[in-house]
């Protein structure tokens, strides 16, 4: 929420462009929930239940969730009062046309304020995927370039980091595959409602969220108020 108006923001970028660092960040520091569909998975699978082990069955491959999965998933968290009066940052939906068609219909008559798309080259993804460790309990993200204090030690809260079950080699590329396939026609979308906003994701994570802020600031949403 930015002083009584909500502000409704998706991020949108290749798989390791910074979505889920960012996210984090844009949440505390606009008051906004995070909304991320992979957390949400990743809780069900870790869960072990039936919708779990179904998701768990597609990320493993590093393959999308259907669709009719997925969407009401959204719909039902979109639905709870934080979201519906502060708005939130959506981190990992939509990742295609149809998600994006769905999720105009799920805001009406409200609408998105901004989708960012955090671009970083291939090369620069595939090294920090390489190194990603994330924390057990509170799910902070480190690799190689941002690493904890105490190897293997969360900074935030002392859990244990692990990597992620998809962040092998094969579900890596197979993601970003699919990425590649259905990223213009999601771009191509959100340009045609005059909604996207291009960031560099390259540099220090204060620098890149110093320049979605200078973006948001730009379209009237300040940290402090609008
Ligand atoms: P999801 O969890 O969304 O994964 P993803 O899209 O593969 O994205 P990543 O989490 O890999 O990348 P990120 O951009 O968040 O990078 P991060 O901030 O961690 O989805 C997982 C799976 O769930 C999907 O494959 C699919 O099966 C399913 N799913 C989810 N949503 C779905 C949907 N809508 N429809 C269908 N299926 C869905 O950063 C990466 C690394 O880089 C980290 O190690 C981090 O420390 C480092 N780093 C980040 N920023 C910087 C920086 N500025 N400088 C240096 N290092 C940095």
């Amino acid at each position: 929420m930015v002083a009584g108006h909500p502000l409704r923001l998706v991020v949108v970028g290749r798989q390791g462009a910074g979505k889920g660092t960012q996210c984090v960040r844009v949440s505390h520091r606009y008051a906004i929930p995070h909304i991320s569909t992979g957390d949400m998975l990743r809780a069900a699978v870790a869960a072990d239940s039936p919708f779990g082990q179904l998701a768990k069955s597609f990320m493993d491959r590093g393959e999308l969730v259907p669709d009719s999965v997925i969407n009401g998933v959204i719909a039902e968290r979109l639905e709870q009062p934080d979201a519906r009066l502060r708005g939130f940052v959506l981190d990992g939906f939509p990742r295609t046309r149809e998600q994006a068609v769905a999720l105009n219909d799920l805001l009406a008559p409200a609408s998105l304020n901004m989708v960012i798309n955090l671009e970083v080259p291939v090369d620069l993804v595939l090294r920090r995927l390489s190194s990603r460790r994330v924390c057990s309990v509170c799910g902070s993200i480190y690799s190689d370039e941002l690493p904890p204090r105490t190897p293997g030690i969360c900074d935030n809260c002392g859990g244990e980091l692990i990597q992620r079950e998809d962040d092998t080699e094969a579900a890596i590329l197979r993601r970003l595959e699919i990425y590649e396939q259905t990223t213009t026609p999601l771009l191509g979308f959100y340009t045609e409602m005059n909604l996207l906003e291009i960031v560099d994701g390259v540099g220090t994570p204060e620098v890149v969220l110093g320049r979605i802020s200078e973006v948001l600031a730009s379209h009237g949403f300040f940290e402090g108020g609008r």
